[in-house]
């Protein structure tokens, strides 16, 4: 099955099932100034988790973009992107574990209405309990997924298991198929674990279901495998989170006032099993890769180094298009550096695989080819997406040529100066870490990073001063493109009404 597909039948699976579907949300919060990026499909459902009544209902689903500016570094292997889709469904105050645990299997066994996994490929972990936190075990979950499992003719035998150490040196057994793990593998909050959650966060007791890929363990990783081993062997394919609790002002848990579902099942991973490939890349990026095979020459997967740059393009330049068609551009300064980084970087890899005078702007149309039904917006501005990327590129080679001579000075000096390289040159740190690792230089991280914080604060204090607002920087046409905002905006209301 293609992206697509399973994407139109996880909307259809819910719609039967009483659910409203919304559409995504942009990838930037609107009216959270915690966070940058939309980076799970929950983030936009907060104020409805914490008790408010949503338009819609009280039973919603969607497919939510989501873009994890974390994992920038890690894209490259065979399991990482940057911008992935989140199917998600909620239930707020409604049905609770048994539907929803039933739900979830369903979807992912049946043939017809879900995607058909063979269940004897399907691990599932759930919460061991938190003594200290006095919360308790989840040995509902643990019940529902025996009678699921018994349901297609497996006896699945549960085991605890506790930290994923405890995984690494035990793991697992003939006919052991439901592991119990500590709050760090099975409990949910934007913050991670009970201990770390502010007062007022609302968090869960979670249960994820893995995918088998039946590939050998590879010891790297540790002495034994087990769901949650990071070999690659298992790959965790949704997340069904039993939003409950509320962190209270002494430190405890209450319950919420409702007792709600928060699903999350990754799109591009759902693909991977169906597929049963353990390469993320080839199944959700192909359109890409296939521009990219014909204006290099080169084949995907042919070549160790070379499959690494065509992941980081692939992956980069999706995540670009998705924020550019978001509203974000390239900037030094909060969403737009990650826009800046993601081209600047990715224009590298092109140039590594030998497309440079192929027309890197023009990835923009296998992306939008890719989207064209589920999120029209990235066609209908592909235009306007592609100049923003090309102009992006062309300034970046600009500064390449130059800042690459600086960059050649620091190295005979031995000391790199990545700030230097980014403030002047447009370099992202992670092009001067690649350069420096190239001639085995060391680049002062801490030093790069404590100037970029108060790059980032004098910038925004300097917007501040001018606007309460604060505006995205403060160079001469935002401010003027703000005040023409504010005099259109005025006219309206003196003709229209507050
Ligand atoms: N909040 C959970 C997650 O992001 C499920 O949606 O994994």
């Amino acid at each position: 099955m293609t992206p697509e597909e399973i994407r139109s039948r996880y909307l259809e699976f819910f719609k039967k099932r009483g659910h409203t579907i919304v559409p995504s949300a942009s990838l930037v919060p609107q009216n959270d100034p915690t966070t940058l990026f939309t980076g799970s499909g929950m983030q936009p459902m907060i104020p409805y988790l914490l008790g408010k009544d949503h338009p819609e209902g009280t039973r919603i689903a969607d497919s939510q973009k989501a873009f994890r500016s974390g994992d920038i570094e890690e894209v490259g292997d065979n399991r990482h992107t940057t911008f992935f889709e989140m199917l998600g469904n909620w239930s707020l105050g409604d049905y609770f574990k048994k539907e929803q645990l039933a739900w979830c299997f369903e979807f992912l066994t049946d043939p017809k209405e879900g995607i058909g996994l063979n269940p004897q490929n399907l691990y599932v972990t759930t919460f061991i309990g938190d003594e200290k936190n006095d919360l308790p075990r989840d040995t509902e979950s643990e019940a529902l997924w025996k009678d699921l499992f018994a349901g297609k003719g497996i006896t699945a035998k549960s085991v605890l298991i506790g930290s994923e150490a405890d995984g690494y040196a035990r793991g697992m057994k003939e006919g052991e198929r439901i592991f119990f793990y500590d709050s760090k593998k099975n409990w949910w909050s934007r913050a991670g674990v009970p201990e770390k959650m502010p007062v007022g966060e609302p968090g869960g007791p979670d249960s994820e279901v893995f995918y088998d890929f039946k590939t050998p363990h590879d010891k790297r990783f540790g002495e034994h495998c087990h769901p949650n081993c990071d070999c690659g062997r298992f790959l965790e394919i949704c997340n069904s989170v039993f939003m409950q609790y509320l962190k209270q002002p002494d430190g405890s848990f209450g319950l919420l006032p409702k007792q709600n579902v928060d699903y999350g099942g990754g799109l591009e991973r759902m693909v991977m099993a169906q597929t049963n490939s353990p390469d993320i890349i080839v199944v959700n990026h192909r359109p890409i890769l296939d521009y990219l095979e014909k204006a290099s020459g080169k084949i995907y997967g042919a070549d160790e180094v070379d499959t690494r740059s065509f992941r980081i393009v692939a992956d980069h330049m999706k995540a670009a298009v998705f924020l550019i068609a978001d509203g974000v551009v390239p900037s030094n300064a909060d969403q737009g550096y990650f826009v800046r980084r993601l081209i600047r970087r990715a224009v590298r890899h092109a140039d590594k695989l030998g497309i440079a005078n192929a027309g890197f702007a023009e990835i923009v149309g296998p992306v939008a080819t890719m989207y064209a039904a589920a999120y029209p917006e990235v066609r209908a501005k592909a235009d306007e997406i592609r100049k923003i990327i090309a102009t992006e590129e062309e300034k970046f080679r600009k500064t390449l040529a130059t800042g690459l001579r600086e960059f050649e000075k620091h190295a005979k000096s031995g000391v790199v100066d990545a700030f230097l390289l980014f403030s002047s040159y447009g370099f992202p740190l992670e092009l001067t870490l690649e350069l420096a690792a190239e001639k085995g230089l060391r680049v002062d991280e801490t030093k790069y990073k404590s100037e970029m914080e108060q790059h980032r604060q004098e910038s925004r204090a300097g917007s501040e001063q001018k606007f309460k607002g604060g505006l995205a920087d403060s160079h001469e046409k935002t401010i003027r493109l703000h005040t023409a905002h504010h005099l259109l905006l005025r006219a309206l209301q003196i003709v229209l009404g507050e």
